[in-house]
């Protein structure tokens, strides 16, 4: 951490202490203009950040912040293509894939525009030729189902959102989403199909991941059983980096969509990785989608710090963060087509920011990323609120509602009523007097309310964000994903890690591989600690491992 980092967070240690004694309550009856004066609106999208614990001056003081850690810097530096993910040595540029102004962008001095827009265009003749039948099974059927085999960010954002456009399918193939390496999951998704009307996506970055290739390998032999060798270049295509191990499953060229290495996994979405997707909405709702990305990109680098949604999300996350030190944060759509929209955000942040060292290799004298969760708005007001409401921890929560839905318009009003309530009941509150006087108001006598009360105060003062948008349309989840991916850059760029590596995950990966031999019983279980040794003999004594 820079001393200018240091200082600018030590003065916000000091700013928070001005909070002591002073309730959200509070800041609302005395400036009657807070939603006017902290909210945002780029279009119909609103951001409403009056919610929170935090003042003119907390803004400033955060906004020092970003300059003192030259958040604009890292951000120019990404647009222009630099090699910011230095451990890897590679660009940072999903912003390139939904680069819909076509201005060039560079990676390794080379304009990276003409290939993504070529990729695009292969992308949409197959999507539309497979839509419309022209491009058949091997029987010469219609493909009717779309299987999505991939895992992390190769699974996670195209299946959040397909389900998030779901409204725009028409008359689409179904598309599943197969991850899991436990056989049950490619197991129970086959058993609902036929091989005659079904695609394969074989989505990996690096086509070597153990899960997608496991799947792929049953998927394959699953064909290969009903439909003959010959069979799989008709059902299958691939979406990856490594053209090379493509061809070598067997999946013609004309049926393999690559990308870059500049891709980061859980950014892929916006690459060939989403080509399921656009199977499931056409060439033109994926197109808006990556048009919202894009109005999002512009928007975040260009708008000044203060008036920048991601900056202002991001600002906010680091006041939580590090100031608070609140260690989660919740995501809460009112919205059911974004029933996995928190699932995916979970491995945007999550696996950005969950470093421990800083870019010159010395480990973080601050916390870094939280732990982010969430279900969608109605349900878990009946399953984890009460914990947002009445627990000890504070857990910051965003919330997000559509001012128009896509069906059944006579129930929209009870969910924005619930979605609304929720965020004004978390920051009013209720206190002692008033449940007191609301227990005597119904009749109880004093000493019951005396005793009960206590349990039914609500503390308030638990921050939250509304993000509020006209309707879930392709535009609009493009806009809403980018502000998220820019909300993380900013968080990463504060905190002086590399959002843009996993190397974490590789650990875990490595001892699977070496455990192998083992749970095959093809290698002793003794030269592992007694923990692992004991589980495998116990899984080998009750099982068919
Ligand atoms: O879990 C690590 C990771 O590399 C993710 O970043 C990535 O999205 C996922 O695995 C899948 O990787 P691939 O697309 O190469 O199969």
């Amino acid at each position: 951490m820079t001393d200018a980092v240091a200082e600018a967070l030590a003065r916000l240690e000091a700013h928070r202490a001005t909070f002591d004694g002073v309730h959200m309550r509070d800041l609302f009856k005395a400036d009657k203009d807070r939603f006017a004066r902290f909210s945002l609106k780029v279009d119909d999208l609103l951001i409403d950040y009056s919610k929170h614990r935090a003042t003119r001056e907390t803004f400033d003081l955060l906004a020092d912040l970003a300059r003192a850690a030259d958040v604009e810097g890292l951000r120019a530096r990404m647009f222009a293509g630099e090699p910011i993910n230095f451990t890897e040595h590679r660009s940072v540029l999903h912003v390139a894939l939904r680069n819909r102004s076509n201005r060039p962008i560079y990676s390794a001095g080379k304009d990276v525009m003409p290939e993504v827009n070529e990729v695009l265009a292969r992308m949409r003749a197959f999507a539309e030729g497979v839509r419309s039948g022209a491009i058949a099974g091997a029987t010469g059927k219609r493909i009717t189902d779309v299987v999505n085999i991939g895992i992390g960010g190769s699974d996670l954002g195209p299946a959040m959102v397909t389900l998030a456009l779901a409204p725009y399918r028409g008359d689409g193939p179904a598309v599943h989403y197969v991850s899991n390496v436990d056989g049950a999951h490619i197991h129970d998704t086959l058993a609902t199909l036929d091989p005659e009307t079904t695609l394969f996506l074989v989505a990996s970055k690096t086509f070597t991941t153990l899960e997608t290739m496991t799947n792929a390998g049953t998927a394959r032999a699953w064909v290969v059983d009903k439909l003959g060798d010959a069979a799989v270049g008709s059902h299958f295509a691939a979406l990856s980096t490594n053209l090379t191990k493509i061809a070598a499953f067997g999946i013609p060229e004309d049926r393999a969509f690559g990308f870059w290495d500049w891709v980061g996994g859980r950014y892929s979405v916006w690459s060939a990785i989403g080509l399921s997707v656009e199977l499931a909405v056409g060439a033109d709702n994926f197109e808006a989608f990556l048009a919202g990305g894009h109005a999002m990109d512009e928007h975040f680098r260009t708008a000044p710090l203060l008036e920048n949604l991601p900056v202002i999300q991001g600002l906010l996350g680091v006041w939580y963060r590090n100031v608070w030190g609140f260690p989660t944060k919740a995501i809460l759509p009112y919205d059911q087509h974004l029933s996995r929209f928190a699932a995916h955000l979970q491995q945007l942040d999550m696996e950005s920011n969950g470093k421990r060292v800083t870019r010159d290799g010395t480990p973080a004298k601050t916390a870094t990323g939280p732990v982010v969760w969430g279900e969608p708005g109605t349900n878990g007001q009946h399953a984890f609120y009460q914990l947002i409401h009445q627990g000890t921890d504070v857990i910051p929560a965003d919330f997000l509602i559509a001012a128009e839905p896509h069906q059944l318009p006579h129930q929209h009003g009870y969910l924005v009523a619930n979605c609304l309530a929720q965020t004004k009941a978390l920051m009013e509150g209720r206190t002692l007097e008033e449940a007191t006087a609301q227990l005597l108001a119904a009749g109880m006598a004093p000493d019951e309310a005396a005793r009960l009360a206590p349990h039914k105060v609500f503390p308030g003062n638990r921050p939250t964000t509304t993000i509020a948008y006209a309707k879930l349309d392709p535009f609009t989840v493009g806009r809403l994903l980018a502000l998220y991916e820019h909300t993380v850059f900013v968080e990463g760029a504060i905190w002086g890690i590399n959002s843009f590596d996993q190397w974490g995950v590789e650990l875990g990966k490595e001892l699977a591989l070496s455990l192998q031999p083992v749970i095959d019983g093809k290698a002793d279980p003794a030269t592992f600690d007694s923990s692992t040794a004991g589980l495998v003999a116990h899984l080998h004594a009750n099982g068919s491992v």
